[in-house]
């Protein structure tokens, strides 16, 4: 097990004398760890065995470990199981609270009792706790007296890596995978393992190891030839409460060259996915089940054989059913070839049209993917409709935390406001109060399976993520989904403190950062949500055209007249119906659209007055100027701390942010200068439009 204390967002620092001082009225009880039991289970082992590098690392004092009852000042730890006190100490309520992931932090005094007590529904409950007391103890925020009773408000918390074996990773922008080299998983799975305790300092437990393009080698993912270099995946992440998924192929029993068909109904197909689910289990006793992309971008899937997505996820759900495995379908299906000239077909309403008429006939183990807007990851767009809109289907969200839409690493794009929004959008599915963040935790309707994963950011540079301050995305992604109700600043607060330590400057700079970085992304590329103005394919740096004239058919429709997606009912392609009531109503009119998603509900004339009062056109002008201006400012911030922040970590976010600065103003030049000849319509301020 790894004892580095710098990993990420879990480093030591320097102790501060202020922090020093917040640990000291408890510095007595952390010399001492008293475990309830033998540690004997993996899952136990990690989490002393954390809690003891953790203090050592924070405090330079090393802790001694025993099994033994809690006498004196101590810290100690155990779960439900194994310490019968507990019945004692918490209410009936707080017991059934903790579930199995949730843990209680807290002072115990008595006549003959003073000691502090982590314990965990279950072990994996106790290890998320383990972290949390340590985060409090790294931001110095450990209070003279605790008492925390917490769990996760979601059941399925997880990640997807877009890793091929070939070691690319599909949208990866921090070097290459930490899986896979020369299409092998690699023998040293230490950074692996370094991942799983990122993770789980943050409370994710599932993964998906491949992507969700399964090509020819990674369909073998699933057969015995590769099936015990999986189990020893499984393994290192097991040991963090991470359980393992795997992204399949649906064409495999046709690939690897068993069947002629991969046709859901037909019994050999039927037959050979359940011998493959036995395989897998047989080398990995506690794997997740499969993630699915089917018929979506020219993959495989059930309408092949004039199926529907129905058919073709009960299939596997029922091979995986005996062992509680799941399938997670993904609902990323729309036509990729849309012609110009059709203005009725829209590739945001495919999603709601192909699954909302399936509702009731996915078997309980289905689990249905979607990711947050309708269209892809854009900067900014609508909340999905299929959210909430099948009361009888399990759904799970997702999110991209790899940037390939919003800077891909190489620009700040503080992502944690952008999901909370989509959390936040009351979809009135079930009338008013019916909340994304609720509806994906099966507090809507009664799902049995929901939560929220998303395409991880991670590869193997040396800070993880490409650049250092996009390592908040996967930071605060696990702690929204613990808790959807942290603020975005709490969250950026919290990481910035344990990532680049406790200096006020220095925090207040890097919050201001974060927190307007993705409104200043959004003001110097694509304007009032009609998205896609980027290079096709690569998505990094402005090309208004590229996917207006590519094949790919996903269209903005600017022309010298206007711009935007007409998407109401009367005139558009009726997406707008796909929202509920209200939500429809505000969209559909022109009046109450709101401002930012105007262009991609409406198609208006650059003259049109926005709510702000500006034009669309003045619009675009000065957001992508103030964008640039915002930049230049961080620069500035920036270089004051160069006394303050490592030399290294410092000239590394300065040089991504002169990139930023330089891209920006790449982005500003060419979409004021198109839409200035588009529309002829001069710049009110007269400022530079080539
Ligand atoms: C986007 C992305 C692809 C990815 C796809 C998906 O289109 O550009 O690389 O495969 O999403 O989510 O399946």
């Amino acid at each position: 097990m790894t004892s580095n204390y710098d990993l990420a967002w879990l480093r030591s620092g320097s102790l501060s004398a202020e922090r020093m001082a917040a640990i000291q009225p408890l510095s007595a009880y952390l010399h001492h760890i008293v475990t309830a039991g033998e540690v004997t289970s993996g899952l136990f082992r990690t989490a002393v065995q954390e809690l003891k590098t953790g203090i050592a690392a924070l405090t330079g004092q090393q802790p001694t470990i025993a099994n033994e009852a809690a006498k004196g000042r101590c810290l100690a730890v155990g779960t439900l199981e194994s310490m019968p006190e507990l019945e004692r100490l918490l209410s009936a309520n707080e017991v059934s609270g903790l579930g199995e992931e949730g843990y209680i932090i807290r002072s115990i005094t008595g006549e003959n009792e003073d000691y502090l007590l982590i314990a965990g529904g279950t072990e994996k409950g106790l290890l998320y706790g383990v972290f949390h007391f340590l985060r409090l103890l790294q931001t110095g925020s450990l209070p003279a007296k605790l008492d925390l009773v917490e769990a996760p408000k979601y059941q399925l918390r997880m990640v997807n890596q877009w890793d091929n074996m070939d070691g690319s990773i599909e949208r990866g922008y921090a070097g290459h995978s930490i899986f896979y080299q020369d299409n092998k998983i690699v023998s040293d799975l230490s950074r692996v393992r370094e991942y799983a305790r990122l993770l789980a300092s943050v409370g994710i437990n599932g993964i998906a190891i491949n992507n969700v393009n399964v090509h020819e080698v990674e369909t073998k993912l699933i057969t015995p030839a590769l099936l015990p270099d999986v189990a020893r995946v499984a393994e290192v992440f097991r040991e963090y409460g991470v359980r393992l998924y795997l992204s399949v192929n649906y064409a495999a029993p046709i690939e690897l060259g068993d069947l002629s068909t991969a046709d859901p109904l037909d019994p050999s197909v039927q037959e050979w996915w359940k011998q493959k689910t036995a395989d897998v289990y047989r080398h990995i006793a506690d794997f997740g089940g499969f993630l699915v992309k089917a018929d979506s971008e020219n993959r495989p899937g059930p309408f092949s054989y004039g199926r529907d997505h129905a058919d073709g996820a009960n299939m596997l759900a029922e091979a995986l059913e005996p062992y509680g495995g799941l399938v997670l379908w993904r609902c990323f299906v729309y036509d990729c070839h849309q012609d110009w000239r059709d203005r009725k077909t829209d590739r945001a309403r495919a999603a709601y049209d192909h699954f909302k008429p399936l509702d009731g006939r996915f078997k309980e183990n289905v689990i249905l993917q979607i990711k947050n807007g309708p269209m892809d990851f854009q900067v900014k767009e609508p909340v999905s409709p299929l959210f909430g809109a099948m009361k009888q289907t399990n759904q799970m969200l997702e999110f991209q935390i790899t940037q390939e839409y919003t800077g891909q690493q190489r620009h700040v794009c503080y992502l944690i406001p952008q999901w909370k929004e989509v959390l936040e959008f009351d979809t009135l599915c079930n009338g008013k109060g019916s909340k994304v963040k609720d509806i994906v935790a099966g507090q809507v309707h009664p799902y049995k399976y929901s939560g929220i994963t998303a395409v991880s950011s991670v590869g193997d540079d040396f800070n993880w993520t490409g650049h250092y301050l996009a390592q908040s995305n996967l930071y605060g992604y696990g702690r929204l989904l613990w808790n959807p109700e942290l603020s975005a600043e709490a969250i950026a607060e919290e990481w910035t403190g344990m990532t680049f330590g406790l200096d006020r400057d220095v925090v207040d700079t890097i919050l201001g950062i974060l927190m307007d970085s993705w409104p200043t992304y959004e003001n110097y590329t694509a304007p009032l949500g009609v998205g896609w103005m980027v290079v096709p394919h690569y998505h990094y740096g402005p090309d208004v055209d590229g996917y207006e004239y590519s094949k790919w058919g996903t269209y903005h429709f600017a022309d010298r007249d206007g711009i935007g997606v007409d998407r109401t009912k009367a005139t558009g392609t009726g997406y707008s119906h796909q929202y509920v009531g209200a939500n429809a109503e505000l969209y559909d009119s022109l009046d109450s659209c709101p401002d930012e998603l105007l262009l991609f509900f409406h198609h208006v004339p650059y003259t049109h007055v926005l709510k702000s009062g500006k034009t669309v056109i003045q619009h675009i002008y000065d957001t992508h100027f103030a964008g640039v201006e915002q930049v230049e400012q961080w620069l500035v911030r920036w270089d004051a701390l160069e006394s303050k922040v490592d030399p290294q970590r410092f000239a590394h976010v300065k040089e991504r942010l002169l990139e930023q600065l330089e891209s920006a103003k790449h982005w500003r030049d060419v979409i004021n200068t198109y839409f200035y000849r588009k529309s002829g319509i001069p710049d009110e301020q007269n400022r530079v439009i080539y």
